[in-house]
This record gives C-alpha cells, structure tokens and sequence, in this order.
C-alpha cells in the first residue's frame, strides 16, 4: 500500500494547496500515482499560532476537502497531522499529543535548519521518552548540510525515531547519496511526497519510491511500506 507520509494538500492552511481546486488536483495526482492514504501535514509553527487555533483551521480545511472528494468521487484516506516545527523546550510542551497523526502517538517532527545542539536532542529524547509519541523526523535529508558537527546528529538516531524522506531526494544528487546511505542503513524510513503545489512542489512519490527501489532495492521498499503501514495503524480519519 503506497502511502504519502508528508503532504501539504489541505486548502488554505498554510504555504501548501491555496484552494480547493488545488486539491483536488493534487489528490488526483496522488491517485493517478497509485497512493492510497496521504497524510495531511500543514505546517505547525509554535511561535504564530496557537494549537487551539490550528486545530481550528486545520478542521474546517479538511471538512471542506471530505466534502469536495464526495461530491467528485474521490476516495482517497486523509489523515489529518502536522508538520510540527521544533521549538525550544519542546519536549515538555504539554500539547504535542494533539498535533499527532490522527489521535495516534505518531509526531512529524520538523528539525532546526542549523546545527543540531544538546537541547534540541534533549528535547527529541523527552518527546519520545516522557511523552511516550512515536517520533518521525520530516525530510531528513534537508538537514545533514547543517551538521558540521555530527555529534548530537548521530545521538538523535540512535533515539528510536523513523526518518521521513522526501521523493524529491533523488533529483538531487547529494540529497540522492544521503537518502541511500539512510536505506543501508537499519532505521526505519518511511517516504512523502511533501508536494505544497501542481508546479514547484507535485506530488512525485510514485517517481522517487521507484529510484529508490532501483538502488535500494524491493525488499527495502517493501519494509518501508510496511513500516509506513505500522505508523498509521492507530491513526483515525477525521
Ligand atoms: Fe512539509
């Protein structure tokens, strides 16, 4: 079952689709592609918005798409989520579990673009430890150019957290090398298409699942599959 893990298809939310025509297009796409469930993952930024407020937001925006892909006969699962941009002392923030993957324990957790410091992991650690929430890392492909010191870099996975890769990690080809490096390696990985639009950023999973499996390998594609499977088993539609 091909799932896109990472997405920005929800109208109007954030810097993703802009309207419902948008998504529309978007989640045909994704069918076109053979995906079968999307998780819907608007950006979360502490410092702009309450969780209150984005819960809000982010419920209207999917009511209106339900209702679009009844009237169209769109029947793709939607699970709704967030992209949950890191922010200091996070892993005491009492909130969190509400931003999870359709009332599951799953967290998409967007990393600090700069060099990753002691605080940021001690914050991973008590998300996944104290808060008890299945971590998976957004894109971390986009991160690793940061980590001149790869000390804390190193500490973060060997948390038990799944790392979310990008398709669009193939079309580049140090992004491309990091992303096959992941997939030797034993850490579970689960894809998204982290498609915003039909232009600069398209849903493209179906394209890069298929690079990676031609160097990877099936058998990796198909525990990344299966791990992906396991993430969104306790994550409800809603
Ligand atoms: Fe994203």
């Amino acid at each position: 079952m091909l799932i896109d893990f990472h997405s920005h298809i929800l109208p109007g939310i954030d810097d993703g689709s802009p309207d419902l025509d948008c998504t529309e297009a978007l989640l045909r796409e994704e069918i076109r592609q053979g995906v079968e469930i999307v998780c819907a993952t608007p950006h979360f930024y502490a410092s702009h918005v309450s969780v209150h407020d984005f819960l809000a937001c982010r419920k209207a925006a999917y009511q209106k798409t339900r209702l679009m892909c009844a009237e169209t006969g769109i029947g793709l699962r939607i699970l709704c989520g967030a992209e949950v941009y890191y922010f200091p002392r996070m892993g005491d923030a009492e909130k969190l579990r509400e931003l999870t993957l359709g009332g599951s324990d799953v967290l998409l957790l967007e990393m600090p673009f700069a060099q990753w410091t002691e605080d940021v992991y001690r914050d991973v650690r008590k998300i996944v430890e104290k808060q008890r929430l299945r971590v998976v890392l957004a894109h971390l492909e986009r991160y690793f150019a940061f980590q001149k010191n790869k000390r804390v870099w190193t500490d973060v996975l060997n948390l038990p957290v799944t790392v979310q890769l990008n398709a669009c990690c193939v079309e580049d080809r140090k992004k491309r090398k990091f992303a096959l490096k992941v997939l030797e390696s034993d850490l579970p990985v689960v894809l998204g298409s982290d498609c915003h639009n039909l232009t600069s950023r398209r849903p493209n999973l179906a394209a890069g699942r298929e690079v990676l499996g031609q160097k990877a390998g099936a058998s990796r594609i198909d525990r990344i599959d299966a791990d992906a499977l396991a993430l969104v088993a306790g994550a409800a539609s809603s």
